[in-house]
């Protein structure tokens, strides 16, 4: 990532063949982490989400439900967007692929795909997964014929399809991943994108037959495009096509399963297209039950409304990006979080920010600006120093960790010094000058992490005529039984 005064972040669209679940968050509240660390630091972020719903999964899911299919997914991407917003994700825009907007540059991709001769017809013949929406090879599949994800057997398909000509764009792949030495992080999923480039690419059918529910192929009204050619493409809607050229997403936030589909194919469409290629795929690993990935399809799906009913969306947010390291799978377990619950946030920060706000309070909230203390002030340089470094390296719970360590240096000086009985005037404005000015830069880097919480710190230390004032302050964190 470089620094301009410009970010634009995205997440996956989800199917909307069912609500959110607490996998899908996590990769909404990672792509939220830094879209508000981004804005934090002045830049103008653009950070889209949005559902996917030109999918066969859509068909069948309202099918299910008994529902008219316009108003199925009309309810879904109502479901998905409440969602979001419920759980306070600063989306500035959220997008469904029916939308025209989206159809439109999906016919003009196709267009410049075309032109470039790398959309062909051809005959089809291969086993498909609905769960993925994808071919599969018979390597890939168990020893009893399934998909070892979705653990259903993929149907064999024969059709007439148009193909993409991916093959043409193995050498040019390469080059460009030479070249840009972090396009994938972690570098160990790259190392397996690039393997996997130099092993050959085939061409890829990029069309079904006519069924009802899709964008058709321009031209070919017998012919519905592929939903991934379609679904990667609302990258480029957001922004517009000339927006697209002038600035490309900078990341492309994801689990680990769709990788292959932005780090291959998304780059190759966008070369044939003409365009430029986005800045970074970041993938996360699976959050996962009891060993498990989490999914629908699995029924061991844990709701994210209803954690953050009862753990705050801070208290959600805290958990996912303090456990679970970044590109690693994570097991959920909801006793690990009302430990780190109770433990980090009602004792460690909220215990800490309501000792140092009562102390002021006492002593009418309004503080001799002073200078800090050597100590303090190595503690919080060291503390912005690492929070800035780990999060340029997706380093969630290490950025947080050093956060937590400022808030217990916080505690031992408090403790040490027993702050609560200086009766000297003048020694107790420069330990409380020192406390408050740890917390209100604690309360700083806490913003993309726990916006909530932060914006309450905040209101709660006034900068005035360049001295420090404090309020009464508020329980950010009751604990929990
Ligand atoms: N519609 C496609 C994406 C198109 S993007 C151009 C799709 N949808 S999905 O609903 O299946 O979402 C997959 C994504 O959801 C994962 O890449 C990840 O971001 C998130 N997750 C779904 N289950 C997850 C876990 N159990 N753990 C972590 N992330 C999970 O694929």
């Amino acid at each position: 990532m470089d620094s301009h005064d410009e970010f634009y972040i995205t997440t996956p669209i989800y199917y909307v063949n069912d609500k959110p679940h607490i996998g899908h968050a996590y990769s909404t509240i990672v792509a939220d982490t830094l879209a508000r660390w981004r804005e934090a630091r002045g830049e103008h972020v653009v950070f889209s989400t949005g559902v996917d719903e030109n999918s066969q999964k859509t068909v069948d899911a309202a099918k299910k439900h008994d529902e008219e299919i316009h108003a199925y997914v009309d309810r879904l991407a109502d479901v998905w967007a409440t969602t979001w917003s419920k759980l306070g994700i600063s989306n500035t825009d959220f997008i469904r692929t029916t939308e025209e907007r989206h159809i439109e540059v999906v016919k003009d991709i196709w267009g410049r795909m075309e032109a470039a001769g790398d959309i062909y017809k051809g005959q089809y013949e291969g086993l498909y997964c609905k769960g993925h929406e994808a071919f599969m090879k018979e390597d890939e599949l168990t020893p009893d014929g399934l998909c070892p994800e979705h653990k259903v057997a993929p149907e064999l398909v024969t059709e007439e399809n148009y193909f993409f000509r991916l093959s043409n764009y193995q050498q040019k792949l390469l080059e460009f991943y030479e070249t840009h030495g972090e396009f994938v992080a972690p570098a160990h999923r790259f190392n397996e994108v690039r393997s996997f480039v130099e092993n050959g690419l085939e061409d890829i059918s990029f069309s079904r037959e006519k069924k009802e529910w899709g964008i058709p192929v321009p031209n070919d009204p017998n012919q519905i495009i592929y939903v991934w050619a379609d679904a990667l493409v609302n990258y480029i809607t957001i922004v517009g096509v000339e927006g697209w050229e002038e600035h490309p997403a900078d990341v492309h936030v994801m689990a680990k399963d769709i990788v292959r589909f932005h780090a291959v194919i998304w780059p190759a469409m966008l070369m044939s297209a003409g365009l430029p290629l986005p800045g970074q795929i970041v993938s996360t690993g699976f959050l996962t039950m009891d060993g498990t990935k989490m999914s629908k399809s699995l029924g061991n799906v844990v709701d994210p409304l209803d954690l953050a009913a009862r753990y705050g969306n801070d208290g959600m947010r805290y958990f996912l990006l303090r456990e679970v390291s970044f590109g690693d799978d994570g097991d959920f377990s909801e006793a690990k979080m009302k430990e780190r619950y109770n433990a980090d946030l009602a004792n460690g920060l909220g215990n800490f920010a309501a000792r140092v706000l009562t102390l002021t309070e006492k002593d009418g909230g309004a503080l001799k600006d002073g200078i800090l203390d050597g100590d303090f002030h190595i503690t919080i340089e060291t503390m912005q120093r690492s929070v800035y470094a780990k999060l340029k390296e997706y380093k969630f719970p290490d950025a947080l960790a050093a956060i937590w360590a400022a808030i217990s240096f916080g505690d031992r000086y408090v403790n040490d010094r027993k702050v609560w009985e200086i009766k000297d005037d003048a020694t107790r404005a420069v330990a409380l000058f020192n406390l408050v000015s740890l917390l209100d830069a604690v309360a700083t880097e806490l913003v993309p992490f726990l916006p909530e919480a932060a914006k309450k710190l905040r209101a709660a230390i006034v900068h005035e005529d360049g001295a420090l004032k404090t309020k009464k302050p508020e329980i950010l964190f009751p604990r929990i039984k």
